[in-house]
């Protein structure tokens, strides 16, 4: 467990109730509130104006169906921790998720295929993690793509997707392609887009000049954790780094991305410590670690090194028998 600092303030944004915005960095202090039993996911919309907005942008427009994505799911809500888990375990089986998807984007990281490709070639390697016919085309990228950065898109923009119907096709599409699996349509949207981000920037890795970074560096370097989650009060909350305690009409707002950035620990990218853990936080960095193996021809090499002097001592055996 982290220690919460106290050095490192968070910064709070106050106007009365009206307004109550509560901004996290430092890793131990995420940990602390993400533990915390009266704080969670779901997001009161009576809470504040700002708790109403984010929880249409959530709830209502990234719903299917009437349900929400697991990512939303409050902490108690039935049967998420059981899914979560099933989910983790069965990824953790498939050991990087290795097939022709993730020789492809191997492919890309050294420099081969075209950068438009990639995304597409990432949300089918996301989508087989789940359905081993999934299919991804440019249309579902662009569209997971829409669904990813919903929560960011500015409300002029947000107000002319709705009206015009193409949020709704952007859903259809990603849900039709998941065979409507809320955990695929995670995983092929907002999960997706981390992941080819950190694919981009494995490749402009594989080109620069520094070569004294380990494998382990590069990957922590790569790796793009989402830049904020959000939390809410369920009642008051006093902690041991704010003057103030926290209430109902306060909304947290977990700057994961940033506090991974200053601490490079894998388990606060992926939260893995607490009970919202990412069900991928093995699955994507070992795909990752193996991309860049195989980018860069080292420690596999000699095991492919050994196959051939097999394969060759076969031949030479069977031609002189
Ligand atoms: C670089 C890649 C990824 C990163 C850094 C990442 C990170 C995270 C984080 C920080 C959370 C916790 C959010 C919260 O506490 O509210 C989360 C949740 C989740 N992630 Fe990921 N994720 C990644 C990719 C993926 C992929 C590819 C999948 C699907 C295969 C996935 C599936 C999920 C699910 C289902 C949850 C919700 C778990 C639950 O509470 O039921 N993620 N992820």
């Amino acid at each position: 467990m982290l220690e919460p600092s106290t050095k490192n303030k968070p910064i709070r944004i106050r106007f009365g109730k009206l307004i109550d915005v509560l901004l996290v960095s430092d890793p131990g202090q995420i940990q602390w509130l993400n533990a915390h039993a009266n704080i969670d996911r779901a997001i009161d919309p009576r809470a504040s104006p700002v708790h109403r907005f984010v929880d249409r942008r959530l709830r209502d427009d990234l719903g299917f169906g009437g349900k929400l994505l697991p990512i939303f799911l409050a902490r108690g809500a039935p049967q998420r921790a059981e899914r979560q888990r099933a989910l983790e375990q069965r990824l953790e089986n498939l050991r990087g998720a290795p097939g022709p998807e993730r020789d492809r984007i191997a492919a890309y990281v050294s420099g081969e295929g075209h950068v438009d490709e990639i995304g597409v070639l990432v949300q089918q390697w996301c989508g087989r993690l789940f359905f081993p016919d999934y299919r991804a085309s440019r249309e579902t990228y662009a569209a997971g793509r829409k669904l990813a950065g919903w929560p960011t898109t500015l409300p002029l923009r947000a107000f002319r997707d709705r009206v015009s119907g193409r949020l709704d096709h952007a859903k259809d599409l990603v849900a039709g392609a998941a065979s409507d699996d809320l955990h695929c349509i995670h995983g092929t949207s907002i999960g997706m887009e981390n992941v080819a981000r950190s694919v981009r920037r494995l490749r402009r890795a594989a080109h620069s000049s520094d070569r004294t970074l380990s494998p382990d560096e590069i990957l922590r370097h790569c790796l793009r954790a989402p830049p904020a989650v959000l939390r809410g009060c369920t009642a008051e909350v006093t902690t041991p780094f704010l003057d103030r305690p926290l209430t109902p009409h306060t909304l947290i707002v977990l700057l994961v991305a940033r506090a991974y950035q200053s601490s490079g620990d894998l388990d606060v990218a992926f939260l893995s410590d607490g009970w919202s853990r990412c069900p991928a936080h093995e699955v994507v960095p070992e795909m990752l670690r193996a991309l860049w193996h195989s980018a860069h021809h080292d420690e596999r090499t000699p095991q492919r090194l050994f196959a051939k002097i097999n394969d060759w001592s076969r031949q030479v055996g069977r031609a002189v028998s």
